[in-house]
Order: C-alpha cells, then sequence, then structure tokens
C-alpha cells in the first residue's frame, strides 16, 4: 500500500485561518441575523483595490498576450528580468543596498517561499523560531520532519522556542545553544513589534559566527514609519553572508488575491553538505524553482513591475497610509478601554494583552459572539501568544471605526 508522510499526522489542529473561518461560518450560521453585521479583522486580508499603475500594466500585458507578434509562453523560472531588475534598484540598489538582479527569485507568495526554502536545507539543522509566529514557519517544518511529536502544550520538540513578550520588546534574546536556521520576521507577524538596527546587529553576529542562516520575512517593510528602523536585512553589514530574505506585494500593492512575491539569496551565501563542504545556496535554489515552478505570469510580473513607477509608488503610498491610519485608531480604541497596546505603528497589526480573566480564544468568541467582530487569538500563533489577541489593520476606514466603537461597547 502506497505510504503517507507520516509528518503530516504530527501535526497539531488545523491552520489557524482556516479554523478561524469555520468558527465564523459556525456562529453566522447560528446566527443568520448578525451575519450581516460581522467585521473581519483576523486574517491579514488586503480591502483596498489594486493601485491603478498595476491595472494598467496588467491590461496592456494581457493585450500584448493577445496578439501573434507580442504573445509570450513560459516565461524564465526565476522571474522575468523586467521584475527582477526594478526589484533590486527600486528596494535596494537606490538604497545603498547590493543586490544583483539574478539574486532575486520571483515567487507566488511569501507564505509558500518560506515553507518551499526547507528544500535546500538538509534535515538535521536545529531550527529556531519567535514564539508567538505566523504559523507557516512551524508547520512547515514539521511536514519536513525537522521536529518530533508535538507536545500537550503545542509546541514541537526538536524546536527551539524564543519567547517574545513585552519584557523583551517582542524582539527575542540570542540564544543559549547553537542553532542553524533562525526565522526572524520584522515588522512582525504577529505582533507588529519592529527590531532595531542594533539588535538585527547582533543576529547577524552570532548567525557569522556560527555558520548559521537568517530567514528573514520582510512581508510587512513597507509599513515602517519610523526612518531609524531597517526594512531589509541587508542593511547590516554581512548579512549577504547569513540572511535569505522574503518580500512580498501582497500588502503594499494589495496582491493577496493576484499573488506575487520575492525571495533574495545572495551569492556569498553558503551552507555545509554531510561532509563538511562549504557550498553555495544560489544555485540550490535556482535549481528548485526551476524544477519545482514556472514563476508567476506575464501580466502580474508586469503589475509589479508598474509598483515601481512614480505613479505606482504614489498608490501604495496612500495604501499604507490608508491601513497605518486605521491601526492609529485601533491602537486608541484599545488603550481607551485600559488595555496594553502592542504593534501597530510601523506594522498593520495591533496585539492587545487580553482583558483580566479572559484567554485568547474567549476574547476571540466574546470579540465574535459580542460585537461580531472576528479578531485572531494570540495563542494561534504559539504557547506565548496566549493571553493576547491581534487585530488587522486591513480594512476600511468605516469598519475600523465600528470595530472601535464595537469594542469599547463590550468591554
Ligand atoms: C496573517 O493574517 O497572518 C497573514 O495574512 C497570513 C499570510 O499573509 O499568509
Amino acid at each position: 500500500m502506497a505510504k503517507l508522510n507520516n509528518n503530516y499526522l504530527k501535526l497539531k489542529a488545523g491552520y489557524l485561518f482556516p479554523e478561524i473561518g469555520r468558527r465564523v461560518k459556525s456562529f453566522s450560521d447560528s446566527n443568520p441575523e448578525d451575519s450581516e453585521k460581522i467585521i473581519r479583522c483576523g486574517i491579514g486580508d488586503v480591502t483596498e483595490p489594486l493601485p491603478l499603475a498595476a491595472r494598467d500594466a496588467m491590461k496592456s500585458a494581457v493585450d500584448e498576450l493577445g496578439s501573434h507578434d507580442t504573445f509570450r509562453g513560459y516565461g524564465p523560472e526565476q522571474g522575468y528580468e523586467f521584475l527582477r531588475c526594478a526589484i533590486a534598484n527600486g528596494d535596494y540598489r537606490t538604497n545603498n543596498i547590493s543586490v544583483d538582479d539574478d539574486e532575486i527569485f520571483v515567487s507566488d507568495g511569501s507564505k509558500c517561499d518560506t515553507g518551499n526554502i526547507l528544500d535546500i536545507f538538509g534535515n538535521n539543522n536545529r531550527i529556531a523560531i519567535t514564539d508567538p509566529v505566523y504559523p507557516v514557519y512551524v508547520d512547515t517544518n514539521v511536514m519536513a520532519g525537522n521536529t518530533g511529536e508535538a507536545n500537550d502544550d503545542g509546541t514541537y520538540s526538536g524546536i527551539h522556542y524564543m519567547p517574545c513578550n513585552p519584557l523583551n520588546s517582542f524582539v527575542p534574546e540570542i540564544p543559549d545553544e547553537p542553532v542553524d536556521l533562525i526565522y526572524l520576521c520584522y515588522p512582525n507577524n504577529p505582533t507588529g513589534a519592529t527590531a532595531t538596527k542594533e539588535q538585527l546587529e547582533h543576529w547577524v553576529s552570532y548567525a557569522k559566527e556560527h555558520g548559521s542562516i537568517i530567514l528573514y520575512d520582510a512581508a510587512y517593510q513597507a509599513f515602517i514609519q519610523d526612518p531609524e528602523i531597517p526594512k531589509s536585512i541587508y542593511e547590516i553589514d554581512g548579512a549577504r553572508d547569513c540572511a535569505i530574505e522574503f518580500r512580498s506585494f501582497s500588502k503594499n500593492g494589495g496582491f493577496t488575491g493576484v499573488r506575487c512575491a520575492f525571495t533574495v539569496v545572495p551569492k556569498e551565501l553558503m551552507a555545509e553538505t554531510d561532509s563538511g563542504d562549504r557550498k553555495p545556496l544560489h544555485p540550490l535554489w535556482s535549481r528548485r524553482q526551476s524544477t519545482k515552478f514556472n514563476s508567476v505570469s506575464y501580466p502580474v510580473q508586469r503589475a509589479a513591475e508598474a509598483l515601481y513607477n512614480d505613479e505606482g509608488k504614489n498608490q501604495i503610498n496612500n495604501l499604507i497610509t490608508h491601513y497605518m491610519s486605521n491601526a492609529e485608531k485601533l491602537r486608541g480604541a484599545c488603550s481607551d478601554i485600559g488595555l496594553s497596546v502592542y504593534g501597530g505603528k510601523n506594522a498593520p497589526y495591533v496585539w492587545v494583552a487580553c482583558p483580566e480573566n479572559i484567554d485568547s480564544w474567549g476574547m476571540f468568541d466574546k470579540m465574535l459572539n459580542e460585537a461580531n467582530v472576528v479578531i485572531t487569538p494570540g495563542s494561534g500563533f504559539g504557547k506565548a501568544g496566549e493571553g493576547f489577541f491581534r487585530i488587522s489593520a486591513f480594512n476600511s476606514d468605516e469598519n475600523v471605526t465600528k470595530v472601535c466603537d464595537r469594542l469599547k461597547s463590550i468591554l
């Protein structure tokens, strides 16, 4: 009989967001009169229309595909040169960060890339993951067989968890044991925290000293308002030797449904073979993408490219301003009712301590039942998220005003 991948049986519950979806559906089915009123601030999914620059570019690209002269079939698996160049220039070289066009690998999402990247790493790496965390990093390591079984508290043996809490401003301490792969995400999902240059310097110096690799998820970099906060790990000297960076157009360009992202793999980056030889990772990721991926459609890559022209940049700025104004309102409403609030200043997520005697899922239920608002329970992001909840600022101005009013009315 065919054998399944036993690692999948170790996975604890369903993936967090479908689980929230199931609970919301069950509430709506039993309370049809309230279902119209539900406001979703759970998953960080954008709500505002796609920037005009991207739409125009996408439409022209579709027209090109409609004529023999300009038709294109398969594109390069690593992404079209026009987009790789626009990214390397627009996101890095104009900010004096050295990244070559061919170090950019275009993809259909950072969720996929942060999971798929494990294909090029061995199974004996010690994995360090923050807690709370974007659940994809944990689950993909479980699926890849890099962990043991789940413990009763939902953690997995074999993962080095790095607790993040108000005491360390949600930036983990350097581990007291050697680790090989380190997942960092700043601005952070779910806490909305940011890491300073000095904190990232410590991580880069740790990684270089131990031959570790930092998997740096910068999907929310566009929301950084404070010019002192690094937007890229490569702003830190030496990071090209020890870090892979993941970025996405989902949250800045509103591409959650369109799908386009990219991963930066510097050519200097090395890892060890079983026999101790040092080999570059860049050709491995290129090979992996060539074999398992056919990149993103031409119209979508043209749309992403348009986000780097003046019109596109302005339209992105308007979107960021909109969502950050929501975040400020949500922060204000939570503070007004006496809750401790974190994040939301350089990130689209507001991370809030639950009122006394209510745990994370209790707060989720209370918000759904009494306020008809969907939030994300902090414990869904890990053990250290218990006692917190996350509100996403991705919504309309009108809905955010309602969420603030409803929060105040139930607490
Ligand atoms: C979230 O809500 O944490 C994000 O939307 C998840 C994602 O981007 O995949």
